[in-house]
């Protein structure tokens, strides 16, 4: 033994404590002896199984927008998310790669995540509808009504704590309101589910291929994402 871990087991021995309950007492004192993480694995393996239903399960529907579409477009980001991000339905670029906001708005949406110091990496990426809508018309509100379980089901699964709507049809689907966005930007509203024992506050802000066509939008998006900033770092 030798003498430093020999004076260490002395101040146990003095402060009255003859045995431990594991093989060897942890070292306080030693900063290299780092106190392990409880590590999440299993609740990371079941939120991936759990989304890989999902998946499944959209994959398996039958819609007339399955017909024109090359391939299926989810999530992008982490399933621990704090944030989600959620769009419209996929574009050209979005269903070449099968990824949400790969795009010309999805580089716009990089930017604005790095503006707030959020990375897309860290945050959940999806839509309202996950098939590329023939010739990117606005999906109808009955495709909405479609694919919202699918929807609801991944921010169950993910239990962000912000949710940001990218738009009017993410407005529509998550607030159900017929209200334009003008009216509804700018402020927190709460998402809340059956399955979820907790409020996810949820701001509806302006689509980034809007703001690409309208940059005069910029400004009030710009304070969309302060909001939800500032919010976050009142958590952290
Ligand atoms: N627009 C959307 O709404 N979603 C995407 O994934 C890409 C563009």
């Amino acid at each position: 033994m030798n003498q430093s871990n020999k004076k260490y087991l002395e101040f146990f021995k003095d402060s009255g404590i003859n045995y431990f309950l594991q093989e060897n007492p942890r070292n306080w004192f030693d900063k290299t002896d780092k106190i392990k993480i409880k590590s999440n694995k299993n609740e990371d393996n079941n939120k991936a199984i759990k989304i890989q239903n999902v998946i499944n399960k959209i994959k398996s529907y039958e819609t007339p927008l399955k017909r024109n579409a090359k391939n299926l477009v989810v999530f992008d980001g982490s399933l621990n998310a704090k944030v989600m991000f959620i769009g419209e339905a996929p574009g050209r670029d979005e269903d070449e790669q099968g990824l949400p906001f790969v795009g010309k708005a999805g580089q716009l949406l990089n930017k604005m995540l790095k503006a707030i110091n959020l990375d897309r990496k860290e945050v959940y990426i999806t839509n309202v509808v996950n098939w590329r809508p023939p010739d990117n018309r606005t999906p109808s509100d009955e495709e909405i009504l479609q694919f919202l379980p699918f929807l609801q089901e991944q921010i169950d699964i993910v239990c962000p704590d912000f949710i940001f709507l990218l738009g009017g049809i993410a407005a529509k689907a998550i607030l159900s309101t017929p209200l334009a966005l003008g009216k509804i930007r700018g402020k927190w509203h709460t998402y809340q589910s059956i399955h979820l024992n907790k409020t996810i506050y949820t701001i509806a802000s302006y689509h980034p291929a809007f703001l690409l066509r309208s940059p005069a939008f910029k400004k009030a998006s710009w304070e969309d994402l302060q909001m939800l900033q500032k919010k976050l770092n009142e958590k952290n």
